[in-house]
């Protein structure tokens, strides 16, 4: 029975002015302490009254521009630039190797590599790229034999020099994003509001004198990103086109701004001849009158340009009511370790029974304006 009443109690809050010069000034020292630590640590050194979002969303377009000559021919944006889609990430050959009239049948291998002298040397298993080996040992011109293989032939020679297609350095590349921060539900673009039709149509980028200008010249990406133009074109490579939004929502719209920074992703193939570069094969079908098929292969090197977009946004947080810390220091103090602290505990925490209280009835003498306050209460306990 008496369980049950102790458990069918309310507490609430009661205040307690204590004239204490011990227990006011520790508690006032105690304050300082709280908010000199939050505004010199939290709010100028770390910053931490802000919220901060990384997560982004980015849709990136990208439109190369530019002519070039290529083994007599005018090559241009259908020509060069893969996929023609407009990604992110997409390629820009300057370099080809191609093998022309391609079927399917027996041929040699083509390079030295496979030679042999008998149909012995091509019964082991050899790693071929032209085709399947048939275990022949067949000749490839008057003083060299290779194995021989099943597949497209004739076999692709990649070891002749090609040259490279040079005007890509002075090509165009226009990039168009668009960001959002789903948080803050924050939007912008890399074209500012203040870009005139004119700018796009001269403005070429430069970090100092044009950063936001959405041309960039391909020449100069490989050069910001420290990198020789005739070196990567020849070998092939990638590189990164890093566009930063950094931004501090308490100030304008207007200062949220891009910027652009170039590097080369592909530094492990810059620095081993294991597989230096980036290139790829690709092949364009055909069919002849009679009937069969054969093709053009091609093996092409060239510059991979990976557009990546990262950023964060911050705004400021209301600073939490961390000084209620305080009051929890001093009333252990009070309660605990003053002269006096029964006293004060007393005072703290009063009982009252109803036998105490004169008797009023009930709910219907307390006026209704109270009445708010006193649900207010309750919804708290
Ligand atoms: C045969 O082919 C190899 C490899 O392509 C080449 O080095 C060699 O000069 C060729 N020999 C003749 C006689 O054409
Ligand atoms: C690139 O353009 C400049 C100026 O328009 C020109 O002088 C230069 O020869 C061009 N480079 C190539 C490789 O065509
Ligand atoms: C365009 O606006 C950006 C900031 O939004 C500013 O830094 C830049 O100088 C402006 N450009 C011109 C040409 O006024
Ligand atoms: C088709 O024509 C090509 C040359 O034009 C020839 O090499 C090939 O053998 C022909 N194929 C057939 C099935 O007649």
């Amino acid at each position: 029975m008496n369980c049950v009443a102790e458990f069918f109690t309310y507490e609430t809050t009661k205040s307690v002015v204590v004239k204490s010069w011990t227990i006011g000034v520790i508690n006032r020292a105690v304050q300082l302490l709280i908010i000199s630590y939050f505004i010199g640590w939290v709010f100028l050194h770390e910053k931490a009254y802000q919220v901060r979002d990384t997560f982004i969303e980015s849709s990136v377009v990208t439109k190369v521009k530019g002519f070039g000559k290529y083994t007599n021919r005018v090559m241009d944006t259908a020509d060069y630039v893969t996929p023609p889609q407009g990604t992110s990430v997409f390629v820009i050959i300057t370099k080809q190797i191609v093998t022309e009239n391609q079927v399917q049948g027996f041929c040699p291998e083509s390079e030295v590599k496979y030679s042999c002298v008998s149909d012995s040397d091509c019964q082991r298993p050899v790693p071929t790229t032209g085709g399947i080996l048939t275990g022949r040992c067949v000749n490839y011109n008057r003083s060299l034999r290779t194995c021989e293989i099943q597949g497209w032939c004739p076999a692709e020679v990649d070891t002749v020099q090609a040259p490279i297609m040079l005007e890509a350095e002075n090509f165009t590349l226009f990039i168009k994003n668009s960001i959002r921060f789903p948080l803050f539900d924050f939007e912008k673009g890399n074209l500012l509001p203040n870009l005139t039709a004119q700018d796009i149509r001269t403005c070429r980028f430069h970090p100092v004198t044009q950063p936001f200008c959405p041309i960039l010249r391909l020449g100069d990406i490989v050069r910001f990103a420290g990198q020789d133009f005739s070196k990567l074109a020849s070998t092939g490579g990638i590189l990164g086109i890093k566009i930063g939004w950094v931004c501090d929502l308490d100030r304008s719209w207007e200062h949220c701004v891009p910027s652009y920074t170039f590097t080369r992703l592909d530094s492990v193939s810059e620095k081993n001849n294991v597989s230096p570069g980036y290139n790829f094969r690709y092949a364009k079908y055909y069919r002849r009158e009679n009937g069969t098929e054969y093709r053009t292969l091609m093996k092409a090197f060239g510059i991979r340009f990976d557009v990546l977009v990262y950023g964060n946004v911050c705004t400021a947080r209301q600073p939490a009511g961390s000084v209620e810390g305080g009051t929890v220091l001093c009333d252990i103090i009070l309660l605990n370790f003053l002269k006096g602290a029964e006293q004060y505990k007393a005072k703290k925490f009063e009982e009252v029974s109803p036998r105490e209280v004169e008797p009023k009835g009930w709910m219907g003498l307390v006026p209704l304006s109270q009445l708010g306050a006193l649900s207010l209460g309750l919804a708290g306990c």
